[in-house]
């Protein structure tokens, strides 16, 4: 059996083919070039760039994983959620597609995409406890099946992932601000400054536009006053709380959900901090099936969204 996939939400488009439960290849076109000077993605620009990259993508897709389009039984694409003009041409691709080979469609949700990019390398015991953290989103799921996952926790406000972006920007880091705060923050006194550990309260939900403001007053602070930015400093101490509050959630959920596995997904899912989180939690409390997804399966890609669609057709076999 042979899923061709889809994912075109934000600013990546991509086209993955699966058969039966393994990655054939997994074909992304990446802008973040193009928007870098804009200091994060543009809308309108994004949806105007996947049109350009639409053929290329399918071709060597196809190429690549040596498939006759008439060999592809169903055709799975990113429903929601996403850039509006992003999923259109996502799902206009998509219907055309399985319109001309005459199979099934199949239009799947983009987080719990993510979360099965996690899956992809090692095969999930259920129940499973997913971190999501991401330039748009900060989730924690249960999942018990590829059809059943139940959100128990979501951002109020700013994602992780745009908070360490705008943060960046604010420090004068440039676009994506994550990866470059995160390796500033290693050269940093974590106790340098305290910021808010924010919703520290007994729900699963998180808020990081408190933290956001807070740093960014730091430093408006310090520049009216004409003082030297410990850069590094406010990016270990802006790590710090921003990272610890996920731990502290996390170790409640493992707690009350007792998952078989443990897991991350999107982008923010690179840092050395979650990263470090994540397994250790695993250890501490003997959940044997932990990992962290290799990069090309956490940040946006179609594989994810592959894995998914194998994972809900097998179960329901
Ligand atoms: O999942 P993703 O590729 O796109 C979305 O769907 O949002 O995530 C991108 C986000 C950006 O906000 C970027 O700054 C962040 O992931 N990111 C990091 C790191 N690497 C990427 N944030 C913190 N530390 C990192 N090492
Ligand atoms: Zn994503």
């Amino acid at each position: 059996m042979k899923i061709l996939a889809i994912e075109s939400s934000c600013d990546e488009f991509s086209i993955s083919i699966i058969k039966d439960g393994t990655i054939l290849t997994n074909i992304i076109s990446s802008q973040i070039e193009q928007h870098v000077n804009f200091g994060g993605v543009v809308p309108e620009l994004a949806a105007r760039l996947h049109l350009e990259n639409i053929s290329w993508v399918i071709k060597s897709a196809l190429e690549s994983s040596n498939t006759k389009i008439e060999e592809i039984d169903h055709v799975a694409y990113t429903e929601k959620p996403g850039l509006i003009g992003s999923l259109i041409i996502g799902k206009l691709v998509a219907e055309t597609i399985a319109s001309y080979i005459d199979k099934p469609l199949m239009p799947l949700h983009h987080i719990e995409g993510h979360i099965y990019g996690a899956s992809i390398e090692n095969e999930f015991v259920y129940p499973v406890l997913a971190m999501v953290v991401s330039g748009g989103h900060t989730q924690i799921e249960i999942v018990n099946s590829p059809n059943e996952f139940e959100v128990i926790g979501a951002t109020l406000d700013d994602a992780i992932g745009e908070c360490y972006d705008k943060v960046a920007r604010v420090m004068g880091l440039g676009y994506p601000g994550g990866p470059k705060i995160d390796k500033l923050a290693q050269k940093g006194n974590k106790e340098a400054f305290i910021f808010p550990i924010s919703k520290n309260d007994d729900s699963y939900d998180f808020s990081y536009s408190g933290l956001k403001t807070a740093v960014i007053n730091i430093i408006h602070n310090l520049t009216q006053k004409g003082e030297e930015i410990p850069v590094a400093d406010i990016a270990a101490s802006f790590q710090y709380a921003a990272t610890k509050i996920v731990e502290k959630k996390l170790e409640k959920a493992i707690i009350q959900f007792k998952p078989k596995t443990l897991t991350v997904a999107g982008g923010v899912s690179a840092n050395s901090e979650i990263r470090n989180i994540i397994m250790s939690l695993g250890k501490k409390y003997n959940i044997t099936n932990t990992f962290v997804p290799k990069m090309e399966y956490c940040t946006d890609n179609a594989a994810m969204i592959a894995k998914l669609a194998y994972e809900k057709l097998k179960s329901s076999n």
